[in-house]
């Protein structure tokens, strides 16, 4: 088993009254990245990676709504119950449920230590949202990865994956398979199937990601902040490739400006995107 110092995101995956076991120092570049991509593309695993990496917190929405749904306090509100229910049937939980969430977790946007944001946004009302309160907060948005992958492939790493309960690592039964069968390598933890990786909830998954969530490819293109990367091969040549195109898109791309206002090219100010198909929240 591997001792890990990781930070336990308590502040994020439980809310703000909550302390995180690791305080980020303040490192020369508090990377703030959003990830894209359809279910299963390995955004997670990227994560993962670009944490250790970069320094910065893994803010996943759907481990936040994993986590209330383990809650064993019993007690869960209205919304939640709700969102549990969209979330088994591989549907996006409603707008205002998920920006509650993010609304209450705003000290995670602007915490010092830098984030990967994954699995938000996924609409384009939630993209707005969030590009006011990081302009709200002062804080900006440095790139968006984009990983694309064939769907036959994406339906192959969702159906072997397997997840820790405890500690939230992932692994694929056969492609990143953990050193001992079914056993977490940084806990010891039994591994588990997500309920929403059953071949009914994946279909649905896939198609409301080409529905809502891919509009955001274009979104995030307008204003300046898309790299693409291939996810085919090795998680590691993702990762190695994802380093690569946010470096260039850094130094030499459309990056270089902090401000995502300053690369605009052609249109407005984030505030004046075009709305989405909903009702701004
Ligand atoms: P969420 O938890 O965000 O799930 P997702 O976006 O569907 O993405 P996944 O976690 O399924 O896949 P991933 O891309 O992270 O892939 P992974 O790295 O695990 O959301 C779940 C649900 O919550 C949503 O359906 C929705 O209901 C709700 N929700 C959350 N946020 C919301 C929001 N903002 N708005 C509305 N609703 C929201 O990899 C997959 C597998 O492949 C693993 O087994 C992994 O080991 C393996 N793998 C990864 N990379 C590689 C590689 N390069 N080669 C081989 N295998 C690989």
């Amino acid at each position: 088993m591997i001792e890990s110092r990781k930070n336990d995101r308590a502040a994020w995956i439980k809310g703000p009254i909550a302390k995180c076991s690791v305080v980020p120092d303040e490192p020369p570049r508090a990377w703030r990245l959003v990830l894209l991509g359809a279910p299963g593309v390995g955004k997670g695993t990227q994560a993962e990676m670009l944490t250790e990496r970069l320094g910065v917190c893994h803010l996943s929405t759907g481990d936040v709504f994993r986590a209330a749904s383990k809650s064993c306090n019993g007690v869960q509100t209205a919304a939640m119950t709700e969102a549990l229910r969209y979330m088994r049937e591989g549907r996006l939980v409603p707008d205002t449920t998920v920006w509650d969430i993010i609304r209450e977790r705003v000290g995670c946007i602007r915490c010092c230590g830098g984030f990967v944001l994954d699995g938000f946004p996924r609409t384009i009302v939630q993209a707005e949202a969030l590009e006011r309160l990081m302009t709200e907060q002062q804080v900006f948005l440095d790139a968006v990865l984009d990983y694309e992958l064939p769907t036959e492939e994406i339906v192959a790493r969702l159906s072997g994956r397997r997840v820790c309960p405890k500690c939230k690592a992932v692994f694929h039964a056969s492609q990143r398979p953990p050193r001992k069968e079914n056993v977490c390598d940084h806990c010891g933890s039994p591994l588990i199937q997500r309920e929403d990786d059953r071949p009914e909830s994946i279909k649905v998954r896939l198609k409301t990601y080409e529905e809502d969530t891919a509009p955001l490819i274009d979104f995030y293109r307008k204003i300046g902040r898309l790299v693409s990367v291939s996810a085919a091969g090795s998680a590691d040549e993702v990762f190695e490739r994802s380093m690569v195109a946010l470096e260039a898109a850094i130094t030499d791309g459309p990056l270089r400006s902090r401000d995502p206002r300053e690369a605009i090219i052609g249109i407005g100010r984030p505030g004046h995107l075009t709305r989405g198909h909903s009702d701004p929240l």
